[in-house]
């Protein structure tokens, strides 16, 4: 397929760019490197740098057999201070990009929405079913743009599925997480066992949690990348389904620090600081939809693994 990447030199887009080349599709890479970086756009795209809302559909008059839009805007701590920047960005750009494809008569659509659209869950084990009440405007922005995707897909005959991520971490090879700030668990732990901070600090202790801190389920960004190969396979013309991508396994910060440890061999210093604002306390996915409907079979689940791939892309950058 000849495919268009919105967002493909940020990490989740450059990962899924290379996944797509290795499957032998054609891939067209769009990005502002607002964020991005050009040197992670993957060798065999061709790369576009341009504002997406102006750029689409100049782009998609070639005739594009789908989009997979990972171009947003994702700090959600700047969400509640810069909100414009959120609704313009993500908003406004993605309504842009659904008219191009109405334009063109673009069949299929990938979107990278959040668990973030969910707010504070009702369960422990959040589905699709669960209830959308985001509680920043992060989340608010990506399930307004759920929203609309559902109306062009019924209205225009576009097949879109929606990937609903938890916390996506690990590396695909050479290819990994560099954000110029870095708010993360994970990369910020790893910061500390290579020396670059003196400690992590762990954002409360009295969460209503087994050990006092708060839960995550963490998927592999290569196992992400496979769903999102998946999705656009499945997708039915004219219909949007949307699903969660994560692993069902919550891990807390003390147990994410700990395995850090034993994959590093690092003492990593750890402080307990007040609680983070916007924090839920645990959030587990069920992504039984993703392997039902899609056939998603995660093959990097184990936590071990995610942490011993960002450690290695970690160091070899350091290195190099
Ligand atoms: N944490 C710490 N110390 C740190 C950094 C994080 O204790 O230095 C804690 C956080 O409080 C949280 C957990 O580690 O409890 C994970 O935090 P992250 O910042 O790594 O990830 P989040 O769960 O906050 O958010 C991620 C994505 C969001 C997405 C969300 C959906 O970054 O974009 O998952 O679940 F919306």
């Amino acid at each position: 397929m000849k495919l268009l990447v919105t967002g493909g030199a940020g990490y989740v887009g450059s990962v899924c760019a290379a996944r797509l080349v290795e499957s032998g599709h054609e891939v067209v890479v769009v990005d502002d490197l607002s964020t991005g970086h050009a040197d992670a756009v993957p060798d065999g795209c061709k790369f576009v740098q341009a504002d997406i809302a102006e750029a689409a559909s100049g782009l998609l008059a070639e005739s594009f057999d789908g989009v997979l839009h990972f171009a947003a805007k994702s700090l959600v701590g700047e969400s509640m201070e810069n909100p414009q920047k959120y609704w313009q960005g993500n908003v406004v750009t993605s309504l842009r990009l659904l008219d191009a494809m109405r334009e063109h008569g673009t069949p299929r659509l990938v979107f990278s929405s959040t668990a973030a659209t969910y707010g504070e869950p009702d369960s422990e084990l959040i589905t699709e079913d669960s209830s959308t009440r985001p509680t920043n405007t992060y989340g608010a922005t990506k399930l307004a743009i759920d929203h609309a995707i559902s109306s062009y897909a019924s209205a225009h005959g576009i097949g879109a599925v929606s990937l609903r991520y938890f916390n996506v971490a690990g590396a695909h090879g050479s290819i990994g997480e560099r954000h110029t700030v870095e708010t993360h668990l994970i990369p910020i732990v790893l910061q500390v066992a290579l020396g670059q901070r003196e400690q992590v600090q762990i954002f409360g202790e009295d969460w209503p949690t087994e050990d006092g801190t708060c839960v995550r389920d963490y998927i592999h960004v290569t196992d992400l990348a496979d769903a999102h190969l998946l999705a656009l396979r499945n997708a039915q013309a004219g219909q949007h389904r949307i699903y969660n991508l994560g692993n069902g396994t919550g891990f807390s910060v003390k147990q994410v620090i700990d395995t850090c440890r034993e994959v590093t061999g690092h003492p990593i210093p750890a402080k307990v600081a007040p609680r983070r604002a916007g924090d839920p306390a645990t959030l587990v996915a069920s992504s039984r939809a993703a392997r039902e409907e899609l056939g998603w079979r995660p093959e990097r689940a184990d936590l071990g693994v995610i942490v011993r791939d960002a450690w290695e892309f970690t160091r070899a950058r350091h290195q190099a």
